[in-house]
C-alpha cells in the first residue's frame, strides 16, 4: 500500500460538528488520502454510504486503497467538488446528511517534487491537482501579462511586492523561460527578502496554486450546490487555510437562505495539534445546517 503522508486536520472537531451517525449518507468532496473519510466511514457504515471525490487521481487511489475494507459502500469519483450536485445525482446520493470540504493541497503535493508545488524542492512549475487540467504554473509565469501576474500575486497572494515580482519575471523571461520551482523561488528572493521563518516565495506560490486550480471560483460554484444536495437538517463543514477562502465561506453562510450557522466563530486547531502538525496552524472549520 502507498504510504499515507497526510495528517487530517481538526479531525475530532469535524466529527463533533458534522455528527456522522450509523446509516447516514455523507460526501467528502476532498477525500485526499482518506483521513477524514476513514473516521466518517467508521461511524456511518456498514449501513450508510459515502461519496469520495477528489480532483487528484493519485490521492484518490491512495484513499481507495486505504478504505478498501469498506467495500462498495464508498463510491470514488475523480472529479471536482464544484460538480457535486451532478455527481451526487449520478451516483444516487440523495438526502445527504453531511458534506465535508477540506480545502487546498495535501502533503503529497508538497512532498512530491514532480508536482511542482514546493519552493523547497526542484520540480517543474506545475501545481495542478488534476494532471490533465489545461493550465500549469509554468504557462502562467511564462505567458501571462505583467498586469495579470501582478494582480494574482496581489489578490491571491496578498503580496505587497506584487508589482516588482511581476516586473522581474517579465525581465527574466525575455531571455530565459522560468521552468522550475527553484528558478522561480530564487527569482522572487531577489525582490522579497527573508523575514522570519516564512520563505520569501510563499505568497507567490500560494497565488499561483490558487490561479492554476481556480480554487476560489471552484469554492464559489460548490457552496450553493452543497446546500442543494443536503437533506434538511444536513450539515456542511468547510475547512479553509487562508483568509480569502474563509471570507467566501463566512459570507456565504451569513447570506444564503435556508442555512443556519452552527458555530459563530470558526473552530481553530489546539496548540497541541499545531505542534504535532504545523500545517494545521492556519486551518479554520465553519459548519452550517440546512434548515
Ligand atoms: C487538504 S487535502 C484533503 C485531505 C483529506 N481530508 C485527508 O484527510 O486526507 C485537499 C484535497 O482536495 C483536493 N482538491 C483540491 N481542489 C479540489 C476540487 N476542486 N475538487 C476536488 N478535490 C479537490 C486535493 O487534490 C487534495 O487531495
Amino acid at each position: 500500500m502507498t504510504k499515507i503522508q497526510h495528517i487530517p486536520v481538526l479531525l475530532e472537531e469535524v466529527l463533533t460538528y458534522l455528527q456522522p451517525e450509523p446509516n447516514q449518507v455523507f460526501i467528502d468532496g476532498t477525500v485526499g488520502q482518506g483521513g477524514h473519510a476513514s473516521a466518517i466511514a467508521d461511524r456511518i457504515l456498514p449501513g450508510g454510504r459515502l461519496l469520495a471525490i477528489d480532483r487528484d487521481p493519485v490521492n484518490l487511489k491512495i484513499a481507495r486503497e486505504r478504505l478498501e475494507t469498506y467495500g462498495d459502500r464508498i463510491v470514488y469519483v475523480n472529479d471536482s467538488y464544484a460538480n457535486v450536485t451532478e455527481l451526487a445525482d449520478e451516483h444516487n446520493f440523495h438526502s445527504v446528511n453531511g458534506i465535508l470540504l477540506d480545502l487546498g493541497y495535501s502533503s503529497l503535493h508538497i512532498e512530491d517534487a514532480s508536482r511542482g508545488f514546493s519552493f523547497m524542492k526542484e520540480g517543474p512549475l506545475d501545481m495542478r491537482y488534476d494532471p490533465e487540467a489545461e493550465v500549469t504554473a509554468a504557462e502562467i509565469v511564462n505567458e501571462w501579462s505583467e498586469e495579470s501576474l501582478a494582480k494574482i500575486f496581489r489578490i491571491y497572494g496578498e503580496e505587497v511586492r506584487a508589482a516588482q515580482i511581476a516586473r522581474v519575471i517579465i525581465d527574466t523571461r525575455r531571455h530565459t523561460a522560468l521552468e522550475t520551482t527553484i528558478d522561480l523561488a530564487n527569482l522572487v528572493t531577489t525582490v522579497v527578502h527573508a523575514y522570519g521563518p516564512i520563505h520569501p516565495a510563499t505568497k507567490v506560490f500560494q497565488a499561483l496554486r490558487i490561479a492554476v486550480n481556480d480554487e476560489l471560483g471552484e469554492l464559489e460554484r460548490a457552496l450553493p450546490q452543497c446546500v442543494d444536495t443536503l437533506a434538511i437538517g444536513g450539515r456542511l463543514g468547510i475547512i479553509t487555510f487562508h483568509s480569502l477562502e474563509d471570507r467566501i465561506v463566512k459570507n456565504f453562510f451569513k447570506s444564503y437562505p435556508n442555512l443556519e450557522v452552527v458555530i459563530k466563530r470558526p473552530v481553530a486547531p489546539s496548540r497541541e495539534e499545531i505542534k504535532a502538525n504545523p500545517r494545521s496552524r492556519s486551518a479554520k472549520l465553519r459548519v452550517a445546517i440546512k434548515t
